[in-house]
């Protein structure tokens, strides 16, 4: 009779090694947040601007070919991702692990104003050290991806 109330105060930890997420209803501009690991993910449909500018807008960037990142291989291209119309990122700040705020297609940290671009890669003169930490997923179809942690 007790269970169900220590049930209650019984903290949820989530320690799946995977997690598949929809993104179907994600619309340019949009984006969705899942908690995975301990960890916000955060999951945003790039406009075509954006996707334009990626590749060529680098000169203000800390690193820009990520050689300092937390990255699986996936990511190693100007859009971070694995496909340039969806961006999958940790939102943890690089510098002390403050949530960043997406604003505009690109991330700011609130603690100590770091600016990110869209594919999360920091910009000159932050406090961040490093790009923005990118997850290991994969497309199981168009719309459906699946977070997979790697074996260490
Ligand atoms: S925690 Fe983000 S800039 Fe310090």
């Amino acid at each position: 009779m007790t269970y169900p109330f220590i049930k209650a105060w019984i903290p949820s930890f989530d320690n799946k090694r995977s997690m598949d997420i929809d993104v179907s209803a994600l619309k340019p501009g949009e984006q969705k947040i899942v908690h995975w690991l301990g960890r916000n993910v955060l999951l945003l449909k790039r406009e075509s601007a954006s996707i334009e500018n990626l590749p060529v807008s680098t000169d203000s960037l800390k690193d820009p070919l990520s050689d300092q990142s937390v990255q699986p291989e996936l990511a190693r291209n100007p859009y971070r991702s694995l496909r340039p119309e969806l961006f999958v990122t940790f939102t943890n700040c690089t510098h002390l692990g403050c949530e960043v705020v997406p604003k505009d297609q690109q991330f700011k940290c609130p603690c100590h104003q770091s600016d990110y671009d869209g594919a999360g890669r920091v910009l000159e003169g932050a406090a961040a050290p490093r790009n923005l930490d990118i997850p290991n997923y994969r497309y199981l179809s168009n719309q459906l991806i699946r977070l997979e942690q790697l074996d260490s």
